[in-house]
């Protein structure tokens, strides 16, 4: 008999975290979430009002102002995965820069953000049927998930991994401001008071710096494969 499970797929920043929870939420079936997206797009709302620079951040406002932030994802059938939405609009673009990667660790810092977000996620994934990749799913979203997942990769193949994309974007960066920014969001990542970047006891980790794509897909399918059946 197979059941419907939950998967949480957790790790540092471009560890292909969201390449592998999309391929396996499509060979499953299951729905796919990219929690640190809605991370990014409160991150977007804070800049675009005026509450984060490189020189201030405006903590309360923005924590007044979270009733008025609304997340939701569309599924796109060209691209075949759901884009984030921002109060309606469609920011997915706008979220990926250099810019928001910048912020978005203070962002995800503060309490009152992980409390909407973690809310949101936990009723996104109430029916099982997920697969969800972030930095605190297995530990505290869906702490009872049946398939937890740890990525880990070096900083430099991440950096270089991520630089590649945003060239490829063309965006104008250096390998070395991404570099930094990968080392930065480690940092504040796993240091952070509230819900820091942890491995999950009963996670499985992979590190892989040199697996390839393939590779690590069809390892972790065997095993999700093993959890439903059994
Ligand atoms: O996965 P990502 O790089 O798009 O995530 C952006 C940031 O959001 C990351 O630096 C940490 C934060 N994040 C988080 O704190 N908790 C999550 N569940 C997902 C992301």
């Amino acid at each position: 008999m197979s059941k419907k499970i939950t998967i949480a797929i957790d790790g540092y920043s471009s560890t292909g975290k969201s390449t592998l929870a999309k391929q396996l939420a499509k060979e499953l079936g299951y729905v796919y979430v990219d929690t640190g997206a809605m991370y990014r797009a409160v991150t977007y709302f804070a800049m675009q009002n005026g509450f984060i620079s490189n020189d201030f951040f405006h903590k309360n406002e923005l924590i007044v102002s979270l009733p008025n932030i609304k997340l939701h994802f569309e599924f796109n059938p060209e691209l075949g995965f759901a884009e984030m939405y921002l109060n309606d609009v469609n920011v997915e673009k706008q979220i990926r820069t250099l810019e928001v990667s910048g912020f978005v660790s203070k962002i995800a810092e503060v309490s009152e953000v992980r409390a909407k977000l973690v809310e949101q996620q936990q009723a996104m994934g109430k029916d099982k049927g997920i697969v969800m990749d972030g930095r605190d799913i297995g530990t505290v979203v869906f702490p009872d998930a049946e398939v937890k997942i740890f990525m880990t990769a070096s900083a430099e193949t991440r950096a270089q991994r991520r630089f590649d994309e945003l060239q490829a974007k063309g965006d104008n960066v250096t390998y070395e401001d991404v570099l930094k920014n990968v080392q930065e969001r480690d940092y504040i990542d796993t240091h952070r008071a509230d819900s820091p970047l942890v491995i999950a006891d009963d996670a499985i980790e992979i590190d892989n710096s040199y697996l390839s794509k393939e590779e690590q897909f069809t390892a972790v399918l065997e095993l999700i494969e093993e959890v439903i059946h059994s």
